[in-house]
């Protein structure tokens, strides 16, 4: 079949790659209709983890499935189902609590597992005709038949839920005001999120104009931090006030105000965004942290990053009472919920997709995404 392999940073190729097949009695094997890039492929695609030559990326899976092995209970030949991104067993001691972004069985020796993603196990990617799905029943969410909200339903396998997860970290209540610094998928489905739960007002933080645009069409305020710190724009509009909650969905190849936002320039700043939500921030707030900060950066921009250690001011942290959530979404929290939101048409987070293209095109999709350019804010393959 054909998949997008990582060939070297900057580069990924359309190549043959072996059929997967059912290697287990709980396995399936779904056709994949939709699988989408992810900012987190960027990391990879950068030159920016350990990923080595050869791995087939996509995390972000949906199809119909195509086989099933002897022990799949409740999935069937044909079920329309998306894939979180996590791989998960659903039996585990962290299963079992709902955490199933840190799985203990799917990937030995490490607490988590996803697809086509470096050091989350053996799990071979999406982003290609056919995908083996372990543990089916438990990783296999059912769709409602049909080609309906193709696009909406294949979000839920990562950047709708983990803009949710991003406002649950943070705690967002009705009335709430939030500030969301990063205006790509993951900032606008978080800031899409607080507004589902009902906050106030949701500042938005980007220097990527479409990206910006697409804030204020959900309702958002979009804060351009090429035009000024972030921190004082959105206190000046708020009279000075600063906000209940903030949202980190940058990361840590965030960059400084006027950079061209490309991964991997020295104008990288990993803690800015950390320290200007602390200053942000009102006394007694959260931060919700689905932003990827990683324990080690081939690229870092120094010795402290590139071990992953980021001097935040946890001082003042610490004095404002602030608290803070971290870590991968636990897709299976939220993804039913967030599923029957969108059949119910309470939520249409499509709004985020800008680009559907065949598997064929993705090598320039990648390039684009990378870049942020021609509005490239979400792409969805079609294999
Ligand atoms: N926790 C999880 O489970 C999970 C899941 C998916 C993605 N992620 C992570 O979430 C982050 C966002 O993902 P994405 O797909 O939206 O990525 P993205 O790279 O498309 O978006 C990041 C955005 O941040 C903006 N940005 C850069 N520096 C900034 C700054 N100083 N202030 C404000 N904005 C700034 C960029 O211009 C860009 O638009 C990534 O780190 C990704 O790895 C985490
Ligand atoms: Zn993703
Ligand atoms: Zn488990």
């Amino acid at each position: 079949m054909k998949a997008v392999v990582y060939q070297e940073p900057f580069k990924v190729s359309v190549e043959s790659v072996a059929d997967p097949k059912i290697s287990h009695p709980n396995d399936a094997i779904v056709r994949i209709t939709s699988s989408c890039i992810c900012g987190s492929d960027l990391h990879m695609y950068e030159g920016r983890t350990a990923a080595q030559p050869g791995i087939v990326f996509g995390h972000e899976n949906m199809g119909i499935i195509e086989e099933v092995g002897p022990a799949v209970k409740d999935r069937k030949v044909g079920d329309r189902v998306v894939m979180p991104f996590n791989v998960a067993c659903g039996f585990c001691k962290n299963c079992l609590n709902g955490f199933t972004a840190f799985c203990t069985v799917v990937n030995p020796g490490f607490a988590g597992g996803a697809y086509g993603y470096v050091a989350m196990g053996p799990w071979v990617g999406g982003q290609a005709e056919y995908m083996q799905v372990p543990f089916a029943d438990f990783n296999c969410l059912p769709l409602p038949p049909g080609t309906e909200h193709e696009a909406d339903y294949a979000l839920l396998a990562d950047i709708f839920p983990t803009g949710y997860h991003g406002a649950e970290l943070a705690g967002v209540k009705p009335g709430e005001t939030v500030a969301v610094f990063g205006a790509g998928p993951v900032g606008l489905m978080a800031a899409y999120s607080s507004l589902l739960r009902g906050a106030s007002e949701v500042c938005v933080v980007d220097h990527v104009k479409e990206r910006l645009d697409k804030a204020e069409e959900i309702g958002a305020v979009p804060i351009n931090y090429d035009e000024g710190n972030p921190v004082d724009q959105v206190k000046e509009r708020r009279s000075g006030d600063g906000v209940d909650k903030g949202i980190d969905a940058v990361g840590y190849q965030a960059t400084s105000a006027g950079s061209s936002a490309v991964g991997g320039e020295q104008d990288e700043v990993p803690n800015v965004v950390l320290n200007q939500l602390i200053e942000l921030v009102n006394p007694t707030g959260a931060l919700g942290i689905p932003g990827l900060y990683v324990p080690s950066d081939p690229g870092g921009v120094d010795e402290n990053a590139a071990r992953g250690a980021l001097l935040i001011n946890f001082g003042r942290l610490f004095e404002k009472g602030l608290r803070l959530g971290t870590g991968q979404c636990n897709v299976k929290q939220y993804n039913a919920h967030l599923r029957d939101l969108i059949t119910a048409g309470r939520a249409k987070p499509d709004f985020v997709v800008s680009h559907e293209v065949s598997l064929d095109e993705a090598p320039a999709a990648y390039e684009k995404f990378d870049r942020r350019e021609d509005g490239y804010t979400k792409v969805i393959l079609h294999p």
